[in-house]
């Protein structure tokens, strides 16, 4: 069971850069369900293309898997004839999800990982996932990070990318990062809360425009770009090998 996310709900004297430490860990759902809107959508949309994608004897890759929320929908959708890759470089998470594991339903058997993403070789993939972690990659290292992962993939495979983004005119972007914030408050977060979290994640995570990460897909040698949704500064993408 997941506690409540009150990790900046006081007054800090110094605010330090946001880590998936085991702190985060032990507040983790509480705190992306209450941030990001539309997170339960796209797990749910992971798990259908789990079905429309996965090729018997491939293999899947969840990549910046946290605690297996997206993992742990695919594994029930495919035989056990597929690979399902968890990987994550925060040891907490990898800890904490090889806890949970033994309680999940029955499903195709999960390789977790703990190494950084850019270290792995993704290879004979049908889907791949990368929900709100390539945000934390260096910008100029994200074109080789998806040319990477198109080289792995099978034809007719897909990826999911999902991101926070963010806007060319400042009026939306200021529009946007207001909405975003009036959910964060109707879902029980302090303006104080809202700021130190702010302060604490804004180095780590870059966002960049939508039509970047489309452009991105597509140089990548994605046959089909689509983006299928978007809640203020979130969206998520599927490319088609
Ligand atoms: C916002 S969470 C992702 C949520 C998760 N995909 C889900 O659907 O619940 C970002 C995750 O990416 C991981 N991460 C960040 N940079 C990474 C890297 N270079 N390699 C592997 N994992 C990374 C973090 O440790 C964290 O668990």
């Amino acid at each position: 069971m997941s506690s409540r996310d009150d990790i900046y709900s006081v007054p800090l004297t110094t605010v330090g850069s946001f880590q998936f430490d085991s702190d985060v860990v032990r507040v983790f759902p509480d705190m992306i369900a209450r941030s990001v809107p539309g997170y339960a959508s796209i797990l749910s949309v992971i798990e259908q293309l789990a079905v429309q994608y996965v090729q018997p004897g491939s293999s899947v890759w969840d990549l910046g898997c946290s605690l297996g929320a997206a993992t742990r929908l695919i594994r029930r959708r495919v035989d056990s004839s597929v690979s399902v890759h968890a990987v994550d470089n925060s040891s907490a998470m990898i800890q904490r999800l090889q806890q949970l594991l033994p309680d999940w339903e029955p499903g195709a058997p999960v390789l977790v990982t703990e190494s950084d993403l850019r270290q792995v070789q993704v290879t004979n993939a049908s889907l791949v996932v990368l929900n709100l972690t390539l945000q934390f990659l260096p910008p100029e290292e994200r074109d080789g990070v998806i040319g990477g992962i198109a080289a792995g993939m099978l034809p007719g495979g897909a990826l999911l990318l999902s991101e926070k983004i963010c806007f060319e005119d400042p009026r939306q972007q200021e529009l946007m990062t207001k909405l975003h914030h009036d959910f964060k408050r109707a879902h029980g977060y302090s303006d104080l809360e809202i700021a130190q979290k702010r302060s604490a994640i804004e180095n780590m995570l870059i966002p960049e425009p939508l039509q970047r990460h489309v452009q991105r897909l597509t140089d990548a040698g994605f046959s089909a770009v689509i983006p299928w949704f978007q809640c203020f500064n979130f969206a998520s993408i599927i490319a088609v090998r």
